[in-house]
């Protein structure tokens, strides 16, 4: 990762002492100053409810870096005493808006004594009904003006509830930031992986021809959890699989996958094109939502010996939950490239992998010569994995070598991490370094958002009025429900069972 001219700026957290802060944004500013990506005059400042002065939060920065960036805070001991040097604190309910002027104040005495310029980024890791509020205040008391530097604010996922509330809170938003200063993250789209996606298609003159509807059958997209809910199913409880994984990161994800390509790279050009594909989302009518749709929530089962929680069991979940955990879908685009190719999703908590995959399934050869001679079932397939074993694979026949004409699928498969000279930056550190430096390319801009919302609104209301829709259990380790391969009008057709090593089956 490489940036220039970073200007001085400050980075305030609202929810600093939130499990978010500590797991993700500290770490990554972190690896961002070891890296030497950070300007010179820089802080942090920990915005939280708790009341504690400079020293302690800097002693809880440093207990979190030590747990969830092991590594680095081993290795970088010199860099990290300077890092926490960097560290401020001021105690802020977000809820109470004096406690907005005290802030004003104390970042005005700050920047003064350190002589940092007032760019400011509010980063909101807070609970999504502040997220109006901590933007209200910030108005209230100028903490959004302009005058003496930018400021931008990065908005944590889930952005709204529904489409309803998604165009409310922009709107809220927009009293007091422009379009240009509203960064809302998805960090799916920081991964090196899916930004890769991107190089693939438009840097070879190979996959581009291919990639329409005359050559490809369907498209899978597959995000698989081996967890549960764990510590979050009051937070998970009111969300479900589809507005926690499907309404951004993965639809997100489709339309990096299926967009058109942008004349230049610039931020505008390539969100131009990737709204256009969810706005070419073909809307699935209500009375159509079973059909088209298959969610499943995970009951007991036997983990490595052990038997987990069903998800009714969990902590924060309510006993007769109909909220789903899993969610498959096969949903079309509406366009010249795509017209009537299936794209299959698919998501669940407490799968036997972990695997983030985007399976391009191709049509098979016009003629097949030696369709008697196969020995496995004739499948060319480009496989763009995300997670774990990030690469490419390509799998097609090949001759077995001998007498005859056997013919056999293989797998042609390149391992991302043999191109990286050293660890692949987490998805944080790129994201938060972009919104310094004011690139939202990686960003979700408003009218994305509100398009993809706008297709998950059907599915979510349709599951709220017709209890006639099931919602089907499967065991813990198992695939999700086997209703899922209903998706597929063909029956010999079923989804992918990817393995976290890279191999097809
Ligand atoms: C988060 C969801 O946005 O993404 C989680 O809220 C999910 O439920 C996580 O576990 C998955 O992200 P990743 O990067 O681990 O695939």
């Amino acid at each position: 990762m490489k940036k220039n001219n970073i200007e001085a700026q400050i980075l305030v957290i609202f929810g600093s002492n939130g499990d978010l802060a500590k797991r993700k944004l500290l770490p990554a500013v972190f690896q961002l100053y070891i890296d030497g990506l950070l300007p010179e005059k820089f802080i942090v400042l920990g915005a939280g409810s708790q009341e504690k002065d400079e020293a302690a939060y800097r002693i809880d920065v440093d207990e979190a870096l030590k747990t969830f960036a092991k590594n680095s805070h081993t290795k970088n001991r010199s860099k990290l005493a300077d890092f926490l040097q960097k560290v401020y604190y001021k105690k802020v309910n977000n809820q109470t808006e004096e406690d907005f002027g005290l802030l004003k104040n104390y970042i005005d005495a700050i920047s003064q004594k350190l002589d940092i310029k007032q760019n400011i980024v509010y980063y909101f890791s807070i609970p999504p009904f502040l997220y109006e509020v901590v933007a209200a205040h910030l108005v209230k008391f100028g903490l959004n003006s302009e005058d003496n530097g930018w400021k931008r604010i990065i908005i944590e996922k889930p952005f709204g509830y529904s489409y309803d509330t998604a165009i409310d809170l922009d709107k809220k938003l927009h009293n007091g930031f422009n379009e240009d200063q509203i960064y809302r993250i998805d960090h799916y789209l920081g991964k090196e992986t899916v930004q890769n996606i991107m190089v693939t298609r438009f840097s070879n003159g190979f996959f581009e021809p291919i990639w329409n509807r005359k050559y490809i059958d369907r498209v899978e997209i597959t995000a698989s959890e081996k967890i549960g809910v764990g510590g979050r199913g009051g937070y998970y409880d009111t969300s479900g699989a589809l507005r926690d994984m499907i309404q951004n990161h993965l639809l997100q994800v489709m339309a990096v996958v299926s967009m058109e390509p942008p004349a230049v790279f610039d931020s505008d050009s390539i969100r131009n094109e990737t709204v256009k594909v969810l706005q070419a989302l073909r809307p699935i009518r209500p009375a159509e939502v079973a059909k088209y749709v298959v969610r499943g929530q995970y009951i007991s089962g036997e983990v490595d010996g052990q038997i987990k929680n069903g998800y009714r069991q969990e902590t924060g979940v309510a006993p007769n939950s109909k909220t789903e955990t899993f969610v498959a879908l096969k949903l079309f685009i509406d366009n010249w490239r795509w017209g009537d190719v299936p794209f299959y999703i698919r998501t669940g908590k407490q799968l036997p992998e972990r695997v983030t995959e985007v399976v391009i399934h191709l049509k098979p050869a016009p003629h097949q010569l030696f369709k008697q001679l196969c020995l496995t079932e004739p499948n060319n397939m480009i496989i763009l994995r995300i997670h774990p074993d990030a690469g490419v694979a390509i799998d097609f026949g090949m001759k077995i070598p001998g007498a005859g004409f056997k013919v056999q699928n293989v797998n042609m498969a390149f391992h991302y991490s043999d191109l990286a000279e050293k660890k692949i930056a987490e998805a944080y550190e790129r994201l938060i370094l972009d919104c310094m430096t004011g690139d939202s390319t990686l960003y979700a801009r408003a009218d994305a958002v509100k398009a993809s919302w706008k297709f998950v609104d059907t599915i979510l209301s349709a599951w709220k009025k017709d209890p006639e829709i099931p919602l089907y259990f499967y065991e813990c380790n198992t695939w999700g429900p086997k209703e899922s391969n209903n998706l597929y009008d063909d029956k010999f057709m079923k989804w992918r069972y990817p393995f976290s090593k890279f191999k097809t089956e």
